[in-house]
């Protein structure tokens, strides 16, 4: 099967030499894509920048912004079979990118924000995809409400979330802790390294491609 997976933060540009991002390590996404390698799958990570190797033998499309990510996507995601978004995709991002690097000669400074184009929510409508969609939520509050919410507006057939105000696990971290949000159940798994969680995670997600077969 061919199975794309998004993973790693995204950097959205301010000047030549800063950006906005966030706390993502990568790590859940690349461990995700290995094992689904290991599984005997065709991977496709398309990843923001991480210090993480990439897993052998599986394709690899390094991306930048949000921007960047949404295009890699779109070109690809018309042959694959499932997609998994684990990327910490930023939300905003720059309006204007400075051309020159900023000078600090106001006392203040306003960045002014636009949204960045949701690619998981537009897996489905525009981008046309009907394999078996996988989203992730990170959620401070709210888990399962919040959650469920992602699941149907973003068309996915499994939500996994984590709650990342829990100390070490979630971003950043070797442990997380996720619960399986489907449309009409939820299944808290226990803590486990995100090595261990993503064999058993592409197990579970491997059953509910089959079962969506039948
Ligand atoms: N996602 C995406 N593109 C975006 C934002 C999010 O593909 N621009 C994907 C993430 O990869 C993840 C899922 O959407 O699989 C949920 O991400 P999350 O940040 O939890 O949710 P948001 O849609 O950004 O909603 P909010 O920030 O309001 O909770």
């Amino acid at each position: 099967m061919n199975v794309l997976v998004t993973a790693g933060p995204t950097r959205e540009a301010i000047d030549p030499v800063r950006f906005l991002t966030n706390r993502s390590s990568g790590k859940m996404g690349y461990e995700l894509a290995h094992a689904f390698q290991a599984a005997g799958h065709q991977v496709l990570l398309i990843s923001g920048p991480t210090s993480l190797d990439v897993p052998d033998l599986v394709d690899f499309i390094p991306v930048e912004s949000a921007a960047d990510m949404f295009e890699a996507v779109s070109r690809h995601l018309g042959r694959m079979h499932l997609a998994v978004f684990a990327a910490a995709v930023a939300d905003y991002t720059p309006v204007t990118v400075a051309p020159e690097k900023l000078k600090k000669s106001a006392a203040s400074l306003t960045l002014e924000l636009v949204k960045t184009p949701d690619i998981l929510g537009s897996a489905r409508q525009p981008l046309g995809f009907t394999g078996t969609l996988v989203g992730f939520a990170a959620e401070t509050e709210n888990l399962l409400e919040n959650a469920r919410a992602k699941l149907s507006r973003k068309g996915c057939d499994l939500i996994i979330a984590n709650d990342v105000s829990k100390p070490g696990i979630g971003f950043d971290s070797d442990h997380n802790q996720v619960t399986l949000v489907y449309p009409d159940h939820a299944e808290t798994l226990p803590t486990a390294s995100k090595h261990d969680l993503a064999h058993q995670l592409v197990q579970t997600i491997l059953e509910l491609h089959l079962q969506r077969q039948l």
